[in-house]
């Protein structure tokens, strides 16, 4: 049985070693969706960094409007603050570096081997562990651009939805280490910020490269209503997946998601 600890600033804080990110940690048991509520916090106020939790979303939202389950004290449900100076063209960049710290924290945590699925979902075993959702909006009350950063991690979610139950695993599932969720967040937290103040050397792009499990396979491409038949050659150091087309020409691709088989 998994019996899970409470998230708490306070526990979190204890092995954390950010000097911005997660400066200041919202933990709250029920809230619609996380990423909903640092939006509104970010207005005019919050500082690059700021973290916001919850032990439930009502409304855990994912990519392309889908929704993200986020039953009560089974998962890791977080959004960041960020606060980014860069190009805004540089943006999917904030995506692919999260993927790589995610990946960092949990096979440090937990002694397993997760891969990438472009371009926002954490893979183990073929099966999908976490997602993440950034979204930018700007700040109204002084045009800065504030990026929020959410992350959802199945830790011991149990009973998925019929439509996800199939392709969607739980951390706890795959290591018999016990996992501790205040210990998980501040590791996320603490590769997160190792990897952002660097984000323009791209040094990541490599190591998300090498977690790819799309690389070299024959995928899906689906944008809006179109799906089509697509090889993965590479990923740029934009982030953007680089496909050979049915028409044998080469794209580059930043918006979209794929779908592959795994056999
Ligand atoms: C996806 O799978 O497409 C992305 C899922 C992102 C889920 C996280 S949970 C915390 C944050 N709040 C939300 O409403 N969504 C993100």
């Amino acid at each position: 049985m998994n019996i899970q600890e409470k998230i708490s600033p306070q526990e979190i804080k204890k092995h954390l070693h950010t000097s911005k990110i997660g400066a200041d940690i919202y933990v709250f048991d029920k809230i619609e969706s996380t990423n909903n509520y640092a939006k509104k916090l970010a207005i005019g106020s919050e500082n690059h960094g700021s973290v916001i939790i919850a032990e439930t979303q009502t409304a855990g939202r994912g990519r392309l409007g889908r929704s993200f389950f986020s039953p009560h004290g089974s998962g890791v449900y977080m959004s960041i603050v960020l606060r980014p100076e860069f190009d805004i063209n540089k943006t999917l960049l904030i995506t692919t570096m999260a993927a790589v710290a995610l990946c960092r924290a949990i096979d440090n945590i937990c002694d397993v081997n997760t891969q990438i699925k472009w371009v926002n979902d954490i893979y183990i075993n073929n099966k999908k562990l976490c997602g993440i959702l950034a979204e930018s909006v700007v700040d109204p009350t002084n045009g800065d651009r504030v990026v929020i950063l959410g992350i959802g991690v199945n830790v011991t979610t149990k009973a998925f939805s019929d439509d996800i139950k199939d392709i969607a695993t739980a951390l706890c599932e795959h290591t018999s280490k016990q996992i501790n969720r205040n210990e998980l967040i501040a590791a996320i937290l603490n590769e997160l910020e190792i990897i952002y103040d660097n984000i323009l050397s791209v040094d990541f792009i490599e190591e998300y490269k090498k977690r790819s499990c799309v690389i070299g396979k024959e995928v899906f491409l689906i944008r809006g209503d179109e799906k089509c038949k697509a090889f993965v050659l590479d990923i740029d150091t934009d982030g953007a997946l680089i496909i050979k087309n049915e028409n044998g020409e080469t794209e580059h691709i930043n918006t979209g998601e794929i779908s592959i088989r795994f056999d």
